[in-house]
């Protein structure tokens, strides 16, 4: 417990500048006085001393304004900044090295028993405000904007910011595909897709199915053109009246039109 108790007050040196020294630690920061309380709360829930854990993390909300159920299981080197307004629901649970900031909830969505309230993986930091909603996992490293709130798993090493929120990766090694999308989205013209690119959000998703479906129809366009032309020689001229072929497409024709010969004039031979 006293070794846990140091790790927790090492953390608060690691992660707030402002901290000096530690006896102003624990006496002056509410997240420390919650912490050491639900260490011990949990201790009693989990010795079915129920009523008795419920009361100790009554005080300790009274105390601090910080409400951690004592069902919750949270892990080592914990820190709550600031800390008034944050909620931990019971099912909720904390890994190692896990900064919240004061507003944060960890609730449910739902009245069911089970569990419902989020898991934290390692490392994870939640900004001030951010409400996590549900039974899900928000991974390894990952960060919640202040104000965010997230009602679906957040992948590990991403930053999830805005209501609902969104989700950005940074850093993403880029493949093949997405670099053929984003040369294909430039050529077009379509600069929001590029601006974006690192964004994992349904719109953009949606909008990198479209991307290939055009480039695919396009495609199959061209070919019925090449194929058009060759069984009509006035084709070319007529669609140049209604709607002009692009020098890309110009090029194709004549190609097709060239093997056409070709082949016409070895089969005559
Ligand atoms: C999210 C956060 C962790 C920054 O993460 P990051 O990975 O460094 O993200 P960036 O600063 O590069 O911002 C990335 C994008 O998210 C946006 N963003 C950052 N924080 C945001 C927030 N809280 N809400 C909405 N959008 C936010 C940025 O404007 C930027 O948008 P853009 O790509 O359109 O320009 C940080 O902004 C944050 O909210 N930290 C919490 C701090 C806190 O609560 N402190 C309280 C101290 S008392």
């Amino acid at each position: 417990m006293l070794k846990q108790l140091k790790e927790d007050i090492q953390a608060v040196f690691a992660r707030d500048p402002a901290a000096r020294n530690t006896l102003e630690v624990l006496t002056t920061y509410p997240g420390i006085h919650a912490l050491i309380m639900h260490r011990v709360a949990h201790e009693l829930w989990t010795k079915d001393c129920k009523g008795s854990a419920r009361l100790l993390s009554s005080f300790s909300r009274f105390a601090t304004g910080i409400e951690i159920h004592p069902g919750a299981k949270i892990g080592r080197r914990f820190f709550i900044d600031h800390g008034m307004g944050v909620v931990i629901g019971e099912t909720a649970e904390i890994g190692d090295d896990v900064t919240l900031y004061h507003g944060v909830t960890l609730g449910g969505t739902t009245w069911n028993k089970g569990k419902r309230h989020p898991t934290l993986e390692d490392g994870v930091v939640v900004g001030a405000g951010a409400k996590i909603l549900g039974p899900f996992t928000v991974g390894k490293n990952a960060k919640v904007g202040s104000n965010a709130v997230v009602t679906k798993e957040v992948p590990p090493e991403t930053t999830a910011v805005g209501n609902p929120a969104r989700f950005i990766t940074k850093n993403k090694p880029k493949d093949d595909e997405e670099n053929r999308r984003r040369d294909y989205a430039e050529s077009i013209g379509f600069q929001p897709y590029a601006a974006t690119q690192d964004q994992s959000d349904p719109i953009l998703d949606g909008m990198r199915v479209l991307l290939d479906r055009i480039q695919l129809n396009e495609k199959r366009m061209n070919t019925l053109c090449q194929r058009l032309s060759l069984l009509d020689p006035t084709f070319k001229k007529q669609q140049l009246n209604e709607q002009p072929f692009s020098d890309e497409e110009l090029k194709i024709i004549e190609e097709a039109k060239r093997e056409c010969e070709a082949q016409s004039s070895q089969s005559k031979a």
